[in-house]
């Protein structure tokens, strides 16, 4: 296994870990109990499964400044929350109607739609928990300032204005700019979002603050433009959701404007524009390389 196998390794079961810890009725409880249906459907959304990646990201970007990965976690649940939250609400009858995510049958299937709405808002919910937490950091000003990181990336602006875009778009009329403008909302967004919280962890300066989010853009467009191709090259049992569905539902991608071959080219420049964002870093930045590399690359 490389150094790179090994530390995605890590990150999945120390997010994995951290949210099963988070995600029980006692870390849950408030003014009155968490119900044990509503905590079941959260577990059921957010443990097992998925590869970890925005808390990868944070995990990465944090690393360019020393900070150790123990460090990360709150920061890394926090996101890896909203995007568990999603997903679940991506996959309701009144979006993309799926029946499958990671392998298992997706929450509003295993529960019911009631509780797949509820289970999203919960998770959105206490991704801000986690970050308001002193845990998370000793500084409330970079608790607040994570804070107003993840909630421009998830909100209107971000991955909710996105994804309202997804859905307008399946009534065709898209140009590309409106395809790109929209895939950096629904998806790059997030991706933004953790890359820079694990720069606001690292108190990066201005500078490399710039520098990263530049590179945490493409790297965004590279993965929803690979999600795109996937859905077309890629099976349901490799990538645990049913593929060949954008097509079928007339969701506007690049896919669908490049053709195959034109967004694996698009995709190879992608890369190289992230990489090219990373030059003001040294070797502290090569686990943020290598992952712009594997965003390309994944079969899954
Ligand atoms: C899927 O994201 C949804 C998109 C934004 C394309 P991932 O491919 O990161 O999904 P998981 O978390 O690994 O299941
Ligand atoms: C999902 O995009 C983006 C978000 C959940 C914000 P897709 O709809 O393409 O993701 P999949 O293919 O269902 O995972
Ligand atoms: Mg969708
Ligand atoms: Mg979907
Ligand atoms: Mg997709």
């Amino acid at each position: 296994m490389t150094d790179f196998d090994s530390q995605m390794r890590a990150n999945a079961a120390e997010t994995e870990a951290a949210l099963d810890m988070a995600l029980t009725a006692e870390a849950l409880r408030a003014v009155g109990p968490a119900p044990d249906r509503l905590v079941a459907a959260m577990r059921h959304g957010a443990l097992s499964g998925g590869k970890r990646l925005r808390p990868f990201l944070v995990r990465q970007a944090a690393a360019v400044f020393g900070v150790a990965p123990e460090k990360t976690i709150p920061a890394r649940v926090a996101v890896e929350m909203v995007h568990c939250y999603s997903l679940i609400h991506d996959d309701l009858p009144a979006m993309d109607d799926d029946d499958m995510r990671r392998g298992r049958p997706t929450v509003h299937r295993a529960f019911d739609e009631a509780a797949a709405i509820l289970a999203g808002d919960a998770l959105l919910t206490h991704a801000f928990a986690q970050l308001a937490d002193p845990a998370c950091h000793p500084d409330s000003g970079i608790r607040a300032s994570l804070m107003a990181e993840l909630a421009a990336g998830a909100g209107a602006g971000g991955m909710v204005g996105g994804q309202m875009r997804d859905l307008e778009g399946e009534n065709g009329g898209f140009t590309d700019a409106d395809v790109a403008q929209m895939q950096a909302m629904k998806t790059g967004a997030l991706i933004r979002a953790a890359v820079r919280m694990g720069a606001i962890l690292g108190q990066a300066p201005e500078s490399a603050l710039a520098a990263l989010t530049s590179y945490a853009q493409a790297a965004g467009r590279a993965f929803q433009l690979a999600d795109d191709l996937l859905d077309v090259t890629a099976s349901a049992q490799a990538m645990g959701k049913a593929t060949g569905k954008d097509a079928g539902r007339g969701k506007a991608t690049l896919v669908n404007a490049l053709g195959i071959d034109g967004a694996r080219d698009h995709l190879a420049a992608t890369i190289d524009t992230a990489l090219a964002a990373l030059e003001p870093f040294g070797h502290s930045a090569d686990g943020l390389r290598q992952t712009a590399r594997y965003f390309a690359e994944r079969t899954s």
